[in-house]
């Protein structure tokens, strides 16, 4: 691990800062959405999946052919390289000390992550980077297991979903500055729906998440809700103290 990375728990009797999670397929708007919650609530965003990209682009620069075959203790390796920073308004993953997204966002570390992202050593390896970034800020944080595995006990948890074709439409939209052609559209479909396919073991709904369908939702509003419960839970933990006190 990082020597900017810091896992050790919250101590006891200290209460832990907010934790939003966000989670939901992939294209579903979660990462947008988390850092503009994040940017309305003065917290910090953290994006998980960047993590796995980072993971998965450091063994990228280190293989030797597009299609070889890596084992768990290889990304692990190589993502000793990866470090988790605090930026302005996200936690950024820097690749030997650079901010790579460009190179995260690509489409070969895009083929390749979901393969990473099954590997359990590199689960852990994410996790302890996120609940570290959450031990000394409020975060928001967005991801597939977030609700569940990483932050079981987060105060707020949101399962963000939305219908495939829209999802494809709204992905093309910001790929390629206009809008896209129904034969574009399906086409994207169609590869959402196999990732779907391939992340599907790891994206799962916490039973006291609340579900927000996006389909007829523009951002705005979707931020709207999700700031809003927020300020609903806090309005209730501090009714809760103040009980407590008096
Ligand atoms: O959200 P994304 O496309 O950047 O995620 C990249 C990959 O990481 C994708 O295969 C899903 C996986 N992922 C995961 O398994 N668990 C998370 N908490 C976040 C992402």
């Amino acid at each position: 691990m990082s020597a900017q990375v810091d896992s050790r728990p919250t101590e006891p009797g200290v209460r832990a800062p907010m934790v939003i999670a966000i989670d939901g397929p992939a294209a579903s708007g979660k990462s947008s959405t988390a850092q503009w919650v994040a940017q309305e609530l003065g917290y910090l965003h953290v994006d998980s999946g960047a993590l796995y990209r980072a993971a998965t682009a450091a063994r990228l620069r280190r293989a030797a052919g597009p299609d070889e075959p890596w084992t768990e203790e290889q990304v692990l390796d190589a993502a000793q390289a990866v470090t988790l920073v605090p930026g302005e308004r996200s936690f950024v993953p820097l690749l030997d000390g650079v901010d790579a997204d460009e190179e995260l966002r690509g489409s070969e570390v895009t083929r390749r992550v979901s393969q990473v992202a099954r590997m359990e050593g590199v689960r852990a390896w994410v996790n302890a980077h996120v609940r570290s970034a959450a031990t000394s800020r409020a975060v928001v944080v967005d991801g597939r297991d977030i609700g569940t595995a990483v932050f079981p006990e987060a105060q707020l948890k949101i399962f963000l979903v939305a219908d495939p074709w829209e999802r494809a439409r709204r992905r093309l939209i910001q790929r390629l500055g206009r809008g896209p052609a129904d034969d574009e559209i399906a086409e994207e479909t169609d590869r959402l729906v196999q990732r779907d396919r391939l992340d599907a073991t790891q994206t799962v709904q916490a039973p006291d998440a609340v579900l927000i369908d996006t389909t007829y939702l523009t951002q705005r509003e979707q931020v709207e809700r999700i700031a809003a419960l927020a300020r609903a839970v806090t309005h209730r933990a501090s009714d809760a103290s103040a009980i407590d006190a008096g």
